[in-house]
C-alpha cells in the first residue's frame, strides 16, 4: 500500500523551485529553435504577382561546341523512343529564336528519356538569369516533355532570388528542328509564374 508522505510547504517550495531551476536548465540548454510563425510581411512577401516570360531555348547536340551532351546512352539503340538516355544541358536562353539573340539565361539540368512507349521526357532543370533585376535568380522547371504533343508543359516547382516562392507552368512550343543535325532544336518557352 502506498504511503503518503506528509510534505511541508517549506519542502515544497524547495522541491518545486529545485524543479523549476532544473527544467530551467533544460529550456536553456534547449534553446535551438527549430521552428516558428513568421510574418510574411517581415520578408517582403506582400502581394503575388503573375508574370509572363517568353523566351527561347537552344539545345545544341551536334557541332563543335554541343550544350547537350549525352551522359547516358540508351539500354538499347534499338528503342525508337531511347528509353534510358540522359542528357546534360546547359542550353543558352535568348530573347528571340536566333542563337545570335541576346542572351537572357542559361537553361540548367537534363532530360532523360523516360517512356517505353512513346517520345516522351523527363526534364528537370534550372533558367539561371543573367540580366537585369532577374540576373542571379532561377526559376526550377520540372515536369513530363511529349513531344508528340504541339504544346507541352512543365511545371514551375520553385524558384531562388526574386522568385522564392514560385509557381507556374511554362508551354513549350517547337520553333526550329534540325533533324539532320542529331536533333539540334530551337523550342519557345511561355513561363507563366506567380511570385512576389
Ligand atoms: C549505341 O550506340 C552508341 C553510339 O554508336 C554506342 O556508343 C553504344 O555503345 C550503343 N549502345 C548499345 C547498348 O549497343
Ligand atoms: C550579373 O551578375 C554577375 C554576378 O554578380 C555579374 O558579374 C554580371 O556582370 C551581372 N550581369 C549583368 C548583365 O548585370
Ligand atoms: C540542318 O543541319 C544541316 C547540317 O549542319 C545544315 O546543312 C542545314 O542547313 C540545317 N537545316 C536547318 C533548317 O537549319
Amino acid at each position: 500500500m502506498a504511503r503518503i508522505l506528509p510534505v511541508s510547504a517549506f519542502q515544497f517550495i524547495i522541491i518545486s523551485s529545485l524543479l523549476s531551476s532544473f527544467s530551467m536548465i533544460l529550456v536553456s540548454g534547449e534553446d535551438h529553435e527549430f521552428m516558428k510563425p513568421m510574418d510574411p510581411e517581415l520578408f517582403g512577401l506582400k502581394k503575388e504577382k503573375l508574370t509572363h516570360f517568353r523566351v527561347y531555348w537552344h539545345d545544341i547536340v551536334d557541332g563543335p561546341s554541343p550544350t547537350a551532351v549525352t551522359v547516358v546512352q540508351p539500354l538499347s539503340n534499338s528503342s525508337q523512343t531511347k528509353f534510358g538516355m540522359i542528357r546534360m544541358i546547359d542550353n543558352q536562353l535568348t530573347l528571340g529564336p536566333e542563337s545570335s539573340s541576346k542572351l537572357l539565361g542559361r537553361a540548367q539540368g537534363f532530360y532523360a528519356s523516360a517512356s517505353q512507349e512513346d517520345l516522351s521526357l523527363l526534364m528537370a532543370q534550372n533558367l539561371a538569369f543573367v540580366q537585369g533585376k532577374y540576373n542571379g535568380s532561377t526559376i526550377t522547371l520540372m515536369g513530363r516533355n511529349s513531344l508528340t504533343n504541339k504544346v507541352r508543359e512543365l511545371s514551375v516547382i520553385g524558384g531562388s532570388g526574386l522568385f522564392r516562392f514560385a509557381r507556374g507552368y511554362a508551354l513549350l512550343t517547337t520553333q526550329s528542328f534540325n533533324a539532320s543535325k542529331s536533333d539540334d532544336a530551337v523550342v519557345e518557352y511561355n513561363i507563366y509564374v506567380l511570385h512576389y
